[in-house]
């Protein structure tokens, strides 16, 4: 079966735009394949090699940002934040676990949104549906919501800027042990979430010390520091994904140079579609969402379709099933890819079989319901003798209101209009992030 990274144009593919100017459509893609690469093969390579050492029990991957970066909210501060948060996050979990922590932002290129129907309806008016910037635009008039192709060169240039500041933090400095301290965010500081980072941050000062003393520092040792800070995001939009595949001019394989990780969303993973033909080519990383109506027998088609050498950290298969239905539908999948000697990395995403809508019609996701499903998640790992390999999230560095619940910050439902900004599904804010991330830490799980 050959392949190219057009091949994906001969098969049914769901979930995307009907463009009406074909030659701007056209003059774009042609634009976009000769932009420089965002990423460089190489650290695909690095990442494929990490996530390996997930799937053996050596690392743990947070995977997490945005449901969809947007034009508008595109800033220094939402990013420097985001990129805090992920250290933060991390930091807790490899000082008390001891693994060291896989980062990948969903971040620099999730633009493209899978939509549940193809049409939005408000008073009586019918508009195609808001599917990402890198689409259309979310205003609810015909001309927004008409598919731009321009688009894709801004979320291209957008994602070249963001993975620029995304580098420089951390190589330049932000993400050196020595500054645990600052990677506390100004508005959890006070907070009870926040002292307890800070007394973590005490501790690892110490420890900084002590091998300070014994002759190692963020001078002589390079781990101390930077960090690597991995970009993914749902190839949807294979007109734009197809721009960015490149040659590797070292090892001659085709890798998608938009993102370190690329993964297909739960609507778009059908064996016979587009995006599987597009996916099985590439030599990146990838992920698959499996969701509650995935078959063992499907899942198994599909792991053999997209890792059929059976290669360690290739595939990713990121399971959000819901909190009511994790513990019935996730054991037969998960015995069915043991058994059939599969090499995956099992990660939890809590966020999106736990969505609901709230009286006045705001989209949510109760804390309690995503807490339980990833308690779920560690518990039929731990019974079948798994390995749970992370989670991955939709948050935001920023003080939003978009989930309800949490302990140390209780959310009503009253209280979700204050703060809702996000573009497509409810983020977890960074309190409510860095809650889950103390609570794996501590093995409440
Ligand atoms: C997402 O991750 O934003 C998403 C749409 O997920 P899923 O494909 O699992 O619904
Ligand atoms: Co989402």
């Amino acid at each position: 079966m050959s392949w190219s990274p057009a091949s994906w144009r001969d098969f049914p593919i769901k979930q995307q735009p009907v463009y009406e100017d074909c030659a701007r459509l056209e003059a774009v893609e042609k634009e976009l394949r000769r932009v420089p690469p965002l990423i460089f093969a190489g650290e695909a390579r690095n990442l494929k090699a990490d996530l390996a050492r997930v799937g053996r029990g050596e690392a743990f991957i947070i995977q997490g940002g945005d449901c969809a970066e947007s034009f508008a909210a595109f800033n220094a501060d939402t990013i420097k934040n985001l990129f805090k948060l992920i250290l933060q996050m991390s930091v807790v979990i490899t000082y008390s676990a001891g693994k060291p922590v896989v980062k990948i932002g969903r971040v620099a290129g999730q633009f493209a949104k899978p939509r549940s129907s193809d049409y939005e309806e408000r008073d009586g008016v019918k508009l195609p549906s808001y599917r990402g910037d890198i689409i259309n635009d979310i205003a609810f008039t015909e001309e927004a919501r008409r598919p731009d192709p321009d688009r894709m060169l801004r979320a291209y240039y957008q994602s070249a800027a963001t993975m620029n500041l995304l580098r420089a933090f951390s190589r330049g400095g932000l993400a050196d042990l020595n500054k645990v301290h600052q990677w506390n965010l100004d508005f959890i500081k006070d907070h009870p979430l926040g002292k307890r980072y800070e007394e973590l941050s005490c501790q690892i000062d110490k420890a900084m010390k002590f091998l300070a003393a014994a002759g190692i520092t963020s001078q002589n040792a390079p781990q101390l520091r930077q960090t690597v800070v991995y970009t993914s995001h749902e190839a949807l939009l294979l007109n734009y994904e197809e721009a960015l595949t490149r040659v590797d001019s070292l090892t001659g394989e085709w890798y998608n140079t938009s993102a370190h990780m690329l993964w297909i969303g739960d609507r778009t993973r059908d064996v016979e579609g587009a995006h599987v033909e597009y996916f099985r080519g590439i030599r990146n990383p990838i992920g698959c969402k499996v969701g509650p109506s995935m078959e063992a027998d499907e899942l198994i088609r599909l792991i053999e379709a997209l890792n059929p050498e059976n290669e360690e950290g290739r595939l990713n298969l990121i399971v959000r099933m819901g909190a009511s239905k994790i513990s019935e539908l996730y054991p037969p999948l998960l015995r069915a890819v043991k058994e059939a000697g599969k090499n995956v990395v099992w990660t939890i995403d809590p966020m999106h079989g736990n969505v609901e809508k709230t009286a006045t019609g705001l989209k949510t996701r109760d804390f309690d319901n995503i807490l339980s499903e990833v308690r779920q998640f560690f518990r039929i790992h731990h019974e079948e003798g798994t390995i749970p390999g992370g989670i991955h999230l939709e948050m935001t560095g920023e003080d939003v209101t978009e989930c309800t619940g949490s302990v140390a910050c209780p959310i009503t439902e009253e209280k979700l209009q204050d703060r809702y900004h996000t573009q497509c599904d409810p983020r977890l804010n960074a309190k409510q992030a860095l809650e889950l991330a103390f609570m794996i830490a501590e093995g409440e799980f």
